[in-house]
């Protein structure tokens, strides 16, 4: 097409490093999946609690879509605030141990719509140097200049804190690291932010419905309510539904109603997506021993590859990843994996730091004891009998 002739030569450079994307289309998804005549093991989800497709969870989602509609229809400060989000805002505060809770139409856009409302051009954000990249575009969109931590440094940032205090001040971390699947010291955090008057905004993505009672994350198993001002969470991952959430004071609230561009401007979460997230919580109230569970089960599948003399990073999590280094070899290892049932997406920069490409394990409550222990033995077996590239 006219005027795009640019795009070609960019995709061959990205093919050329290795770094091409492709989209592959799935029949279904969770931690088990069948292909033709195949299964596999899914280790590229992170529907950690099997909730995808617990029929309890379709079942409600499938009720509130007949009682609300399939859209809301309107952004929340038009028509778009229906009971099902008051409703579920008051038990994700309650979840999370704060007094208010605010739903936006995914995590990535929680980040994009808390970050901008907070701060600006003459404040100062500091985050960890391994922030996932919805933080990153959430603070380019602030326009507030970044400092970056090196990675759970704690006195890495009181020394930026000390010396780049312009304006408001934001510090921002995960607490369960997206692709490093370690724990931020966030005791330790909270005291420095506290120390120097910053705001504290922690994203539990992959804590949430993993650790803490009833998964309601670090932040909670920690007491840190009060020390944290923005818990930011996703119902997109452990939850098994769409859609993002912060969980911050009553006032902080007002605020994001009434500025926050990706609440404002965006219609209100799709009631269904809301009734799915509602009945995730609700088992996790019933069934408290399942975050347990799974961290045993990764526990095992970790213990397992580091015996073995595979890098697993500070793994402490579901999330275990085995860093390969280079591009082509992880891609190579996840296609030879694959024709072995097991599918492990190769992951690349940007999303990790460049020279750490890995193969990064989702460990999920579809997977049994059984099924880790085969699928680490294989992943064992095709990394020891890799012949050079
Ligand atoms: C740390 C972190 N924050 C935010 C998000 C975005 O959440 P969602 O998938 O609901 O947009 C993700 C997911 O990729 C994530 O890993």
């Amino acid at each position: 097409m006219n005027g795009e002739q640019w795009i070609d030569p960019e995709i061959s450079r990205l093919r050329e490093m290795n770094l091409e994307r492709r989209l592959v289309m799935y029949p279904s998804s969770g931690g088990k999946l069948s292909i033709g005549d195949r299964s596999y093991l899914n280790f590229s989800s992170n529907d950690y609690l099997d909730f995808a497709n617990h029929p309890l969870v379709i079942q409600t989602a499938a009720e509130a879509a007949e009682r609300y509609g399939m859209g809301s229809g309107s952004s929340r400060l038009l028509t778009g605030t229906l009971d099902i989000h008051d409703e579920l805002e008051g038990r994700i505060a309650g979840y999370k141990g704060y007094p208010a809770a605010l739903l936006f139409g995914s995590g990535y856009m929680t980040n994009a719509g808390v970050v901008p409302s907070l701060v600006g051009r003459h404040d100062s954000v500091f985050a960890d140097r391994l922030a996932h990249a919805s933080i990153l575009d959430a603070i380019t969109l602030s326009r507030a200049p970044l400092h970056r931590f090196q990675h759970n440094d704690v006195g890495h940032l009181n020394d930026l804190l000390a010396r780049q205090g312009r304006g408001k001040k934001l510090v921002i971390t995960e607490s369960v690291f997206s692709m490093d699947g370690d724990i931020a010291p966030l005791r330790e955090i909270a005291g420095v932010a506290e120390h120097h008057e910053a705001m504290l905004m922690v994203d539990e993505a992959h804590a949430t419905g993993v650790f803490g009672p009833q998964g309601s994350g670090l932040i909670r198993e920690l007491s840190l309510e009060r020390a944290v001002n923005l818990s930011m969470g996703t119902l997109s991952k452990a939850l098994g539904s769409y859609g993002g959430f912060v969980a911050c004071s009553e006032p902080m609230r007002d605020l994001l109603v009434n500025r926050s561009r990706a609440l404002i401007y965006s219609t209100a979460p799709s009631p269904a997506s809301i009734g799915a997230a509602l009945a995730a919580l609700g088992l996790l109230a019933s069934h408290p021993a399942l975050s347990t569970i799974l961290l045993h089960r990764a526990a095992l599948f970790r213990g397992l590859l580091q015996r073995a003399g595979l890098n697993t990073l500070n793994s402490q999590s579901q999330i275990v990843p085995v860093v390969l280094g280079d591009n082509a070899r992880a891609l190579d290892v996840s296609r030879r994996l694959r024709e072995r049932g097991i599918l492990a997406i190769a992951i690349r920069p940007p999303t990790v730091p460049a020279g750490s490409a890995r193969l990064r394990f989702s460990v999920t409550l579809a997977h049994t004891e059984e099924d880790l222990i085969k699928a680490a033995n294989i992943v064992i077996a095709e990394i020891q009998s890799e012949k050079p590239l």
